[in-house]
Order: structure tokens, then C-alpha cells, then sequence
């Protein structure tokens, strides 16, 4: 339906007022749209900031708690780990990946008890294990796919035995999501929910969060051979399609800001639970500009959120998540 010709409709009609523009707001942000992405490391009373990601920090699990209940307390519904794991844990064979008492199981049954209505999320790759800063397992230079995938499904069985809500499997293995559903089905874990990195790209946004886990300096070549190139969308879809085939609750688009298009077809074309990952480059970015007082860290924080809902999506993996809260609850 296309507008009546000038005057009959002038557009300013309701821009006029806050009120006439909150009539019309079309898409709107809250503390519910939002998933937050955390970095924790061993140890106690620990807040260890993170140059490359000004203002995140990796917390000690103590603080880890305490951070989550803030982010609990805004209306957050989950918060997504990611440990900086002991250097002397990052091995070849990866075997920490699957320890029932690595970090990050450890955080994870320590916030089910604390804060049982919190959502946990949590990363399923070998990235944090891997003495090679690599997804997936290195033989002979390259990264073998069914072998890292039988890891994978251990290392989320481990996770979903520790009290997971949701698995995010964001290492771009051909078949991994059959596989963890299966298991996770045989080992009676039925209601564990699969939010996986369906499209997820290789890109060049990711480098702060390598910083934050410590596998920038590790990491041999590029992740281009199980990362999606970011020139293909159709690619993308099918891996959307194929992630849904086995048996994906919710899917994610990764990074989000300069993939919105892939946002947008995702929803349309499959209708399912959509979520994209504002990723570390894409926060270290605004908030290099906000530091520079080149940008109003408020507005452009909650505009670049906005968009992932204009898009169509469900939700947002966003490091902003708290301060977006509470500008949300001050508003
Ligand atoms: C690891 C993983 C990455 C991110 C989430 N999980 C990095 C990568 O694939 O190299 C990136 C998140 C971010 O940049 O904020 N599998």
C-alpha cells in the first residue's frame, strides 16, 4: 500500500510528537531480547579487564555470580559462558573440553544453584582447549571434522550433565548438531534446548573475543576451511536449513551488524526462533568511537540493537547487554 500523493499524507504528521512516535514505533528493545556473553577465568575476587573489549572483563566465579544475579535482576533471561581457560589446560588432544570439572561446568552448576531461573548458555568448540587456538582437532595441518564432532558431543554432554539450559555449538563442524541432539536424547536430556551458530562467518570481527579467551597468539592460519565466507548467503541459508533439519531449537546469525540481510532471510525463510551475536569487534568498534567522543555511547549502543529486531530477530548475543538494561529500565 503505498502512501497518498503529497499533501494527503505528509509523514511528519506523526513524527510530530513523542507520543504520536510511540504510537507508531513499530519495533521495539528490551531487557528480554537479550543474551549476555561472559568471560570467566579461575580464581577468587578477580576482575581482570580486557584491553581489546574496554569495559568487559574476565570475572573469577565469585564475581561471576554476583554479576550474574545484577544481570538476572534487569530481566536478562541468560547469560553465555566463555572461559579463559589455564594456559597449561591447552593441549592437542583437547581432553579439558570434556572435564565434568573444567571451568566453565563449574560456573555453570555453581549459577543453577544460585540462580536456578537463569538461563545458561553455552559455547560448544575446542577453540578454548585447543593448543592450536583452532575449533576443531589440527592432524596434519587441517582441521578433521568427525573426529572433532565426537568431541563435541562429549563436551556437551558434560555441559548438559552440569546443568545447561542451552548448548551453543559455534564450531562449524559439518553434522555436529545431529549428533549432540542424538546423544543428548540417549543420555536423557530432553529438554536441554540447541541454539546453534548456523551462519556463522569467517570473519575478521572476532578478534577481541580471541584476545578475551586467549587464542589470539595460538591460532595457526585462519578458520576459512569450517567458517562460512562472508560473500555467501545462500551458503548461509543452507546451513540455517540443514542445522533445523537435525534438529536446532533456535538458530543465530554471527557477527550480527554487518550480516543483517542474512538476519532478515533467516526469519523470513524459516520462521524459527532467530537470534544474532553482536560480536566483540563489532563492541570493541563503538566503543573505540564512544571512548573518542565521536559517538554517544547511549544511542548508538540501543540504535545498533534495534536494528537486529528491525531485522527480524528474536534476540541479541550483546556485551552491552547490562548497561543496555539499565538504560532500558531508566528510559
Ligand atoms: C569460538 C567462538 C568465537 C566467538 C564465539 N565463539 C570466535 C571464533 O570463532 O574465532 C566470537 C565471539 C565474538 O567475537 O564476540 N568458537
Amino acid at each position: 500500500m503505498t502512501p497518498a500523493p503529497f499533501p494527503a499524507a505528509r509523514m511528519r504528521r506523526l513524527r510530530r510528537t513523542r507520543a504520536l512516535r510511540e504510537m507508531v514505533q513499530e519495533q521495539s528493545l528490551s531487557a528480554g531480547d537479550l543474551i549476555w556473553p561472559v568471560f570467566i577465568r579461575d580464581g577468587e575476587n578477580i576482575e581482570e579487564p580486557i584491553p581489546s573489549l574496554p569495559g568487559v572483563s574476565r570475572l573469577s566465579l565469585d564475581k561471576l555470580v554476583v554479576a550474574a544475579e545484577h544481570a538476572h535482576q534487569l530481566g536478562i533471561p541468560a547469560i553465555c559462558l566463555f572461559p579463559y581457560t589455564d594456559q597449561s589446560l591447552r593441549t592437542e588432544d583437547c581432553r579439558e573440553a570434556w572435564n565434568p570439572e573444567n571451568l566453565t561446568n563449574r560456573a555453570i552448576r555453581l549459577l543453577k544453584s544460585e540462580l536456578p531461573d537463569l538461563m545458561v548458555m553455552t559455547d560448544i568448540a575446542l577453540d578454548p582447549y585447543n593448543a592450536n587456538g583452532h575449533d576443531g582437532f589440527v592432524v596434519n595441518g587441517g582441521i578433521v571434522n568427525d573426529e572433532t564432532v565426537a568431541a563435541l558431543v562429549k563436551m556437551g554432554l558434560a555441559q548438559a550433565e552440569a546443568g545447561a539450559d542451552i548448548l551453543g555449538p559455534s564450531d562449524m563442524m559439518d553434522g555436529r548438531i545431529g549428533a549432540l541432539r542424538l546423544a543428548l536424547e540417549a543420555e536423557g536430556h530432553r529438554d536441554v534446548a540447541i541454539l546453534s551458530y548456523a551462519a556463522k562467518f569467517a570473519s575478521g570481527f572476532y578478534g577481541p573475543f580471541r584476545d578475551a579467551v586467549g587464542a589470539s597468539g595460538r591460532l595457526v592460519g585462519d578458520k576459512a576451511t569450517y567458517q562460512i565466507n562472508p560473500a555467501n548467503r545462500e551458503e548461509a541459508l543452507a546451513c540455517v536449513a540443514r542445522d533445523l533439519s537435525e534438529g536446532a531449537d533456535m538458530v543465530m546469525v554471527k557477527p550480527g551488524m554487518p550480516y543483517l540481510d542474512i538476519c532478515r532471510a533467516v526469519k523470513d525463510r524459516f520462521q524459527r526462533p532467530t537470534f544474532a551475536y553482536q560480536v566483540s569487534g563489532e563492541y570493541a568498534m563503538l566503543m573505540a568511537a564512544v571512548q573518542n567522543g565521536w559517538l554517544d555511547g547511549e544511542k548508538v549502543m540501543l540504535e545498533s540493537l534495534l536494528s537486529f529486531k528491525r531485522a527480524g530477530c528474536d534476540g541479541v548475543l550483546s556485551y552491552f547487554a547490562p548497561q543496555v538494561a539499565e538504560a532500558l529500565r531508566r528510559a
